[in-house]
């Protein structure tokens, strides 16, 4: 990525983020580190609309991550109800109680990675939001993004390797937080997977989907 392409995009980012109740506004100090953890195992299989309101919930009843440590298991499970995957709730126990007895959580990637229910994702993802490390955060949107930005036409399954290269070359040293949410809104709002908004992407200029006419058609998925 050009660097002026990563700064269109925080440029964008800075006019048009999504203000969620566990971000900080661009540009501004990070945000709670239980904040960024909460949210992220929340929105790995649910919707940002389905998950701001349960976030709220659960931060008000336990505002940090020594008063979540501190609950008792079955009270903890009841609020999760509905938000699906019992064992995403019983990491988020073992992982609350783990980062509580330690006095909080890792800055590092590679540390966050050995906490209860951390994968990949995550790991990188709190690493980058909540203790701005350059970290490459990938979730299905931003592969998606990069997948159409950089012309890749093959399923994301076959493209990981050269997905996850593009997506360390794009990533700044400089507000990789913020870089990581701005992608992802970008996947949410405006590179959807039907009917991208190309007219109003701040990548539109440099983007190779775009160029060959069919941006919708990248990336392929299995069924076609
Ligand atoms: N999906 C996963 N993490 C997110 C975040 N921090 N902001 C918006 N959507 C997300």
């Amino acid at each position: 990525m050009p660097a002026s392409a990563a700064k269109q995009l925080l440029d964008h980012y800075d006019r048009h983020a999504r203000a969620l109740p566990w971000r900080s506004p661009p540009g501004s100090p990070p945000p709670d580190p239980y904040f960024v953890w909460l949210s992220e195992v929340m929105l790995q299989q649910t919707t940002v609309a389905t998950v701001t309101p349960r976030f709220r919930r659960l931060i008000e009843r336990w505002p940090t991550i020594d008063a979540l440590a501190a609950a008792p298991d079955e009270e903890v499970l009841m609020e999760w109800a509905g938000l699906g995957y019992y064992a995403r709730a019983r990491n988020l126990i073992a992982c609350a109680r783990e980062v509580a007895a330690r006095g909080g959580f890792p800055p590092s990637e590679s540390e966050l990675r050995k906490l209860p229910g951390l994968g990949a994702y995550t790991a990188a993802a709190v690493a980058a939001i909540a203790f701005g490390a350059r970290a490459v955060v990938i979730d299905t949107n931003v592969a998606r993004v990069i997948a159409r930005y950089r012309g890749i036409k093959q399923t994301l399954q076959e493209s990981r390797d050269d997905i996850r290269k593009h997506a360390d070359a794009m990533t700044p040293t400089d507000r990789p937080g913020d870089f990581a949410q701005a992608m992802m809104d970008l996947g949410a709002t405006i590179c959807r997977p039907r009917r991208p908004a190309c007219s109003i992407c701040p990548l539109s200029a440099d983007c190779l989907a775009l160029a060959s006419g069919a941006p919708e058609e990248f990336p392929a998925t299995k069924l076609k």
